[in-house]
């Protein structure tokens, strides 16, 4: 495997074949798969669960990491190009990440969106120019678009969870949140939900529509798995059945890249917090995911993500079983 950047490049085979991996390393360990490879991280935006169970995840193959951020004790880093460097920052990108990539058998790289142009963002503009640079096998830890990952985990959940691929419905629910988030991991879990065989429901108030490509790239890939994908702004007509509600706020698709008008929509919706009342017509078992962090009693309330619907622990522990299974497979171990 040279590159994990997009579930769409895998076949449900092939993304099957990594779920059962991720069980059997789990149950039979393989503490010396591993031994000898080094993984290179570069978090150039923020993370607790990416960070620690890649480490985590090496750790338990027998190889080992290493992290660099920007936050980090490291000379100041520049991302633009073509720009004179008389300024605060003493290192270019563009010699950093190959030096970087160069110490590793593989690199992880996490870069968010710019969130200034949707149409760069859509194209991976910025996450593009940092893969471009080096030849290493690659695996993408969020961009600005997507979270193979995460929604590598998110499927693994739904399996153990017995949660149904083909007719099972699921709902990406918007829910509020303070500030304008990126659109990464509900575009990747619309397309994962989709491409799982489910019918998917995007559940969001006016002016938070995905982009018409997240939305047919996801169209694209229940056609061929035999799901479907609907929009609603109704509550009601969403969750009605439903199996499972994924919930994650980001931006306004209306005023991408605005701020202030961002902030002036979304405080119309401050009762977008999943409370038990939105479970009213939905199946008596319907799950309740997040890929976290979460805002307590802003995204989601206590009840549903301390009671018995919530399954975002095994969710998140499953983000470092999945991903040892890409690493075995990305980094030569014998299976
Ligand atoms: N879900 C997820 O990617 O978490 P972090 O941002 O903490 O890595």
């Amino acid at each position: 495997m040279k590159a994990f950047n997009d579930l769409a490049d895998f076949s449900n085979e092939e993304i099957g074949a990594l779920i059962e991996l991720a069980g059997r390393l789990d149950a039979h360990p393989e503490p010396e798969a591993l031994k000898g490879k080094v993984l290179s991280l570069l978090f150039l935006s923020p993370s607790l669960r990416t960070l620690a169970s890649f480490q985590a995840a090496m750790v338990r193959l027998g190889g080992g990491s290493f992290v660099i951020s920007p936050d980090m004790s490291i000379h100041g880093l520049e991302v633009r190009d073509g720009i004179v460097m008389d300024g605060v920052a003493a290192e270019h990108i563009r010699e950093a990440v190959p030096v970087i990539a160069s110490y590793g058998d593989a690199i992880g790289i996490r870069a968010f969106a710019d969130r200034k142009k949707i149409e760069n963002d859509l194209a991976e503009t910025r996450f593009s120019a940092l893969t471009e640079l080096i030849d290493t096998p690659y695996i993408n830890m969020e961009s600005a678009m997507n979270h193979p990952c995460q929604s590598l985990a998110d499927w693994k959940t739904m399996d153990d969870h017995n949660i149904p691929a083909d007719g099972g419905k699921f709902v990406l629910s918007w829910a509020y949140h303070p500030k304008a988030l990126p659109l990464a991991v509900p575009s990747a879990t619309l397309h994962m939900a989709a491409k799982r065989g489910m019918d998917v429901t995007v559940l969001r108030p006016e002016g938070f529509e995905l982009p018409a490509p997240i939305m047919q790239k996801a169209i694209f890939a229940a056609e061929d798995s035999g799901g479907s994908v609907t929009e609603t702004s109704d509550r009601n007509e969403a969750m009605e059945g439903a199996q499972v509600i994924y919930a994650k706020s980001w931006s306004s698709t209306r005023h991408y890249g605005d701020k202030l008008a961002d902030q002036k929509l979304r405080e119309q919706h401050l009762d977008w917090c999943v409370d038990e009342p939105w479970f009213d017509n939905a199946k008596d078992d319907c799950r309740f995911m997040h890929c976290l962090p979460v805002r307590r009693g802003v995204v989601v309330s206590d009840q549903i993500l301390d009671g018995p619907r919530s399954i975002v622990i095994p969710e998140a522990r499953n983000r470092m079983l999945a991903q040892m299974a890409v690493l075995h497979q990305m980094l030569g171990a014998k299976s």
